[in-house]
């Protein structure tokens, strides 16, 4: 399109972008009500079994309820408390914050929910007065770690064959290192 003549040309729109935060973010920090547990929980169980299985012991429903039990445990859902799409887990503790789990329905993988739910966590750790995230991955998790990597993470740390369970282990035994990575805030 050509511009009037004498008057600047008006910028393009900017592309839609699909990793601006979804509408359907939800924060959840500290104590849950038992009524959000009771719907949460259960979902983030099915959830974890569709997201985690391949790649760590799953916490399952009591374990999960165990955590979001504590004071000191948030959650970041993306979706409906009984249906989420994607969460995040974590602790924000003496100025740090760790991510315990995060994981994303397969169905809705690649669509940025996942560094819009770490995006969503940094704000939340820097307002609780963390300086830094840290987590741990499997080095074999390349979906992971490429997204850690894209959201500004840098290996501190390395755990060899942490990650290693009977039955699981791998024709490359580094892919089971635990690689503990740490981002600045
Ligand atoms: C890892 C995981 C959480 C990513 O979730 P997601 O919502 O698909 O991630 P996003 O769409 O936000 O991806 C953001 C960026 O991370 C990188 N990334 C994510 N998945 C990737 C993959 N499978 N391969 C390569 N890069 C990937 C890309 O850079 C991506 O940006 P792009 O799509 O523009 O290329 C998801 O694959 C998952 O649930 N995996 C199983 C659970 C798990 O491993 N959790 C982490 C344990 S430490």
């Amino acid at each position: 399109m050509t511009a009037a003549p004498g008057r600047p040309s008006q910028p393009p729109p900017p592309p839609a972008d699909h990793r601006l935060p979804p509408a359907d973010l939800q924060v959840h920090h500290g104590p849950l009500s038992s009524t959000e547990l009771s719907r949460l929980a259960p979902a983030l169980a099915a959830l974890e079994r569709l997201a985690l299985a391949d790649e760590a012991a799953l916490w399952g429903e009591e374990g999960l309820g165990q955590t979001l039990r504590s004071p000191q445990a948030s959650v970041a859902i993306l979706g409906e408390l009984a249906a989420p799409r994607a969460y995040c887990l974590y602790t924000c503790v003496a100025g740090e914050c760790e991510i315990l789990q995060i994981g994303t329905h397969p169905q809705h993988t690649r669509r940025g929910l996942a560094q819009a739910l770490l995006h969503a966590v940094f704000g939340q750790a820097i307002a609780s007065d963390c300086d830094r995230v840290v987590l741990e991955v499997r080095r074999g998790n390349v979906a992971a770690r490429a997204l850690y990597d894209r959201c500004g993470f840098n290996q501190v740390g390395l755990r060899r064959g942490y990650y290693q369970r009977p039955g699981t282990a791998t024709a490359d035994r580094s892919a089971d290192d635990a690689l503990l990575l740490s981002r600045a805030l």
